[in-house]
Order: structure tokens, then C-alpha cells, then sequence
């Protein structure tokens, strides 16, 4: 038996102005998608945007459905949008804005684990990471170069 650690980076911004303002702009798209949510059954709202590397940002929310599993994350939502779009051209990074209807979110909330397998079968597929900045909807500002830091012991079609 051996015992292995694995270490994962994040860094970690008290506020959207100490970003780039490519950066900057995509929480704006975020924040600003983040209203068309229809999150009927859980009140819980979330916007997502990407920057694609021909320098176009595409948004998209979460929408919910009466038969909850037919519904989709925002992140989700997006990256099949870009990659429907433009299937040849790379996501260099996602934003991902959520919180609670009801009340304000000051927590930054990663993405689930069903986005995180997206976000990473994404990753395979161009060859390259993707950028990911997640928050409530204020406060601090989570950003980690690869969602490999999120999603150790990724599943992949090297196992197929
Ligand atoms: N949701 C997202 O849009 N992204 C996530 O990463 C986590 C959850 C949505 C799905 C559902 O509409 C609502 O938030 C509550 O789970």
C-alpha cells in the first residue's frame, strides 16, 4: 500500500475589479443571464458564461423542468450551446455566477459534478483547459486553471 496526496490550486479574489476586464466582462454576461434562470422548482438561479478563443462570449442559465431530471445547469447550458455553435473552437474560460432566489449568496458555489465531467470531457476535446471563476452572487471569487483541480480521477475516454 501506498499512500498518494493530490493537491489541487485555486486562487482565491475578494472582488470582480481585481480581474481582467475580459475577465470582468464575462461576470457581467453572467450576472446578467444569470435573471433569465427559470428555476421555478428551486428557486435557485444561476448564470454561466464562456469566453470562446475567437474572443465571442456566449451565456446561458439554468432552466428547470416539472420533471426535474429533464432540466439542465447553466454551465451545461452554455458549453453545449458554444460547442453546438462552434464546434471547432475553443472554450478558454468559464464563469460560473450563482445563489439562492430568496436570499443573498455570499458563498462561491462550484459547479456540480455532472458540469464538472462536461467542463472536462471539453477539456479533452480541445486539447487544452478552460479557466474557471465561480461566486455567489457577490462576494469572493474562486478561479482554478483546469477543472482537473476539481475532478481528480477524472473519467475519460482513454477508459473506453
Ligand atoms: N445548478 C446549476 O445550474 N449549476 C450547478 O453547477 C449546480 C446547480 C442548477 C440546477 C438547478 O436548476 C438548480 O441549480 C438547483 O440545483
Amino acid at each position: 500500500m501506498k499512500e498518494i496526496k493530490v493537491c489541487s490550486n485555486f486562487k482565491v479574489y475578494d472582488t470582480i475589479d481585481e480581474l481582467n476586464d475580459q475577465t470582468k466582462n464575462l461576470f457581467k454576461e453572467a450576472i446578467s443571464i444569470r435573471k433569465s434562470a427559470y428555476s421555478a422548482y428551486s428557486n435557485f438561479s444561476v448564470g454561466a458564461s464562456v469566453l470562446l478563443e475567437n474572443g465571442e462570449i456566449l451565456s446561458g442559465s439554468n432552466q428547470e423542468n416539472s420533471s426535474y431530471p429533464s432540466g439542465l445547469c447553466a454551465e451545461r447550458t452554455v458549453l453545449f450551446y458554444a460547442n453546438s455553435k462552434y464546434p471547432d473552437t475553443k472554450v478558454k474560460e468559464i464563469v460560473v455566477v450563482a445563489g439562492s432566489n430568496e436570499k443573498i449568496n455570499e458563498i462561491p458555489v462550484a459547479p456540480c459534478g455532472a458540469c464538472r465531467q462536461v467542463i472536462s470531457e471539453y477539456e479533452t476535446k480541445q486539447k487544452s483547459n478552460i479557466g474557471l471563476y465561480f461566486m455567489g452572487e457577490k462576494g469572493k471569487i474562486v478561479y482554478t486553471d483546469s477543472i482537473n483541480n476539481l475532478l481528480p480521477f477524472k473519467f475519460d475516454k482513454t477508459f473506453l
